[in-house]
């Protein structure tokens, strides 16, 4: 059996800020809880004139600074299993070098993880001169790839990659990631939807009005400058998280947990959205974004969107969907809104309001993780008069003794195991961009575009993405997430 093989992790990119931040402290915790295969080894390549000690010290700080927990006993024995091994991306012989190298290393045939943990357009070669130096069959074990995002920078890059990445790998071996897949959150979603009879009668164009979905960060580009400028926001958050976690909420129940049973769902649904139109669409940038290292003086990117856009399938036909996200907002808040529709008619004391709080179902995706559900109860001593209150789960309180595991965790876990249900598939990828990609151009091409406003820092964004959802009689929620329910 090939998972009974030591396995070894190949970390392409090993000396940059990925590895130290997120692979190495996930990895650590894995290691930690026992869950990475007996006789796993961990080689970093890099360009870097390093030994295995320098690259070892530069891995421990990555997990003191970034991880959650550090013991020296545990780090000791993981540090056993690090090595690093010198080349260059660009060379044709370092890999052949590599080869050889990972050969002594193991000496048994052993199944291989590749993490490609470069600059994007290494992407491509990598799997080139992999394939040419006899590095991806899988005769001597599994040889699988991790690619992390942007997977392409709009549909004819994507493809291009998927055509590139495929003349080396059959796509069962590789793992496109997309880290909002692997937050207990976003995982919890098909568990709320399949695992349960209550809400899945109401999840759909009867009972639901419209669905919001918001990933609001506080940090501004930071540092990244160079690469978002070239990004945006479309890129950069809604081709990938934003519209995974649309499909999550949209698809309809997959027959099994097997990865082609959920992605074949998820890219049916992304398949019926239909084409935005620019008129249902917002961009805008924060005020100071130009000053940022690496952004260009006059730059034009957009740090938030929002748009609306519909599903034209019998589940959800006419039922505006609402994404948005954005940089330097006024705190971190990842949370999808499920507004239902408001009772036929009213029959209660409104107390002044206009009409009833719709029910509306709040999923914190983060930072306060739970689910919330919204509805109306009658304030005690008085004959009719109705208020909004909460049905809460809090993962704080229901798993105190559970610290929730980084995305990373999980997603390496899952790639070695050869499990891609919480990773991209080519055709998603694709659908992704078919959507994205017109707006991206049509912003930067077309005369009926929207302008590009630009917002204070710590606001929600510019007044036009409240007008967008106005115009639908609906108005932006925060649910109830951490922050005061609305
Ligand atoms: C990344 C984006 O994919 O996701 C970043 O490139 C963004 O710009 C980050 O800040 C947000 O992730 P999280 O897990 O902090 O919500």
């Amino acid at each position: 059996m090939n998972s009974d093989k030591p396995f070894t992790i190949v970390i392409f990119g090993a000396s940059g800020d990925l590895t130290a931040r997120k692979l190495m402290p996930a990895l650590y915790n894995n290691f930690q809880k026992k869950r990475l295969p007996a006789n796993v080894r961990i080689v970093g390549f890099a360009r870097r004139d390093w030994g295995t000690d320098q690259f070892r010290d530069h891995l421990r700080s990555g997990i003191q600074a970034h991880g959650t927990t550090f013991e020296d006993g545990v780090w000791q024995d993981l540090a056993e299993m690090l090595h690093y091994f010198q080349g260059d991306l660009d060379r044709a012989e370092s890999y052949r070098e590599l080869q050889t190298y990972l050969e002594r290393l193991e000496g048994e045939q052993a199944n291989r993880l590749y993490y490609l943990a470069t600059a994007p357009d290494f992407y491509g070669p990598v799997c080139d001169h992999l394939a040419a130096a006899g590095m991806t069959a899988e005769r001597a074990g599994h040889r699988r790839i991790i690619i992390e995002k942007p997977f392409g920078r709009d549909l004819g890059s994507a493809k291009a990659l998927n055509r590139q990445v495929h003349a080396a790998f059959a796509e069962h071996q590789v793992f496109r990631i997309d880290h909002y897949l692997g937050k207990e959150t976003a995982q919890n979603i098909l568990f709320l939807r399949f695992a349960n009879t209550l809400f899945e009668p109401v999840w759909n164009r009867r009972y639901v009005s419209n669905v919001q979905i918001t990933v609001a960060e506080q940090v501004d580009v930071g540092r990244r400058g160079g690469y978002y400028d070239n990004a945006g926001v479309l890129r950069d958050m809604f081709q990938n998280h934003l519209l995974q976690l649309l499909a999550l909420m949209t698809m309809e129940p997959p027959a099994s947990l097997d990865a082609d049973a959920i992605r074949n769902e998820k890219v049916k649904v992304l398949g019926t959205v239909r084409p935005i139109a620019l008129s249902d669409t917002v961009r805008g940038q924060y005020d100071g974004y130009r000053e940022a290292a690496g952004v260009a003086p006059n730059s034009r990117t957009p740090t938030y969107a929002a748009l609306k856009l519909f599903i034209d399938n019998w589940r959800w036909k006419g039922i505006p969907f609402y994404l948005r996200s954005g940089k330097a907002m006024p705190a971190k808040s990842s949370a999808i809104i499920v507004e239902f529709q408001p009772p036929p008619d009213v029959i209660f004391n409104l107390s002044g309001r206009q009409a009833f709080t719709p029910n509306f179902l709040s999923v914190c995706i983060q930072p306060d993780e739970g689910i919330q559900l919204r509805f109306e109860t009658k304030v005690p001593d008085t004959v009719a008069e109705s208020r909004s209150v909460n049905m809460s789960h809090s993962y704080k309180e229901a798993f105190p003794d559970i610290v929730l595991p980084d995305a990373y965790e999980r997603l390496l876990l899952d790639a070695l195991k050869g499990d891609a249900a919480l990773f991209a598939r080519n055709d998603g990828i694709e659908n992704a961009w078919r959507l994205i990609d017109p707006v991206i151009s049509g912003w930067e091409n077309a005369p009926s575009a929207p302008r590009l406003e630009t917002y204070s820092r710590e606001s929600w964004g510019p007044a036009s993405a409240d007008e967008l959802l106005a115009r639908g009689g609906h108005a932006w929620r925060m649910g109830c997430c951490g922050l005061p329910c609305s």
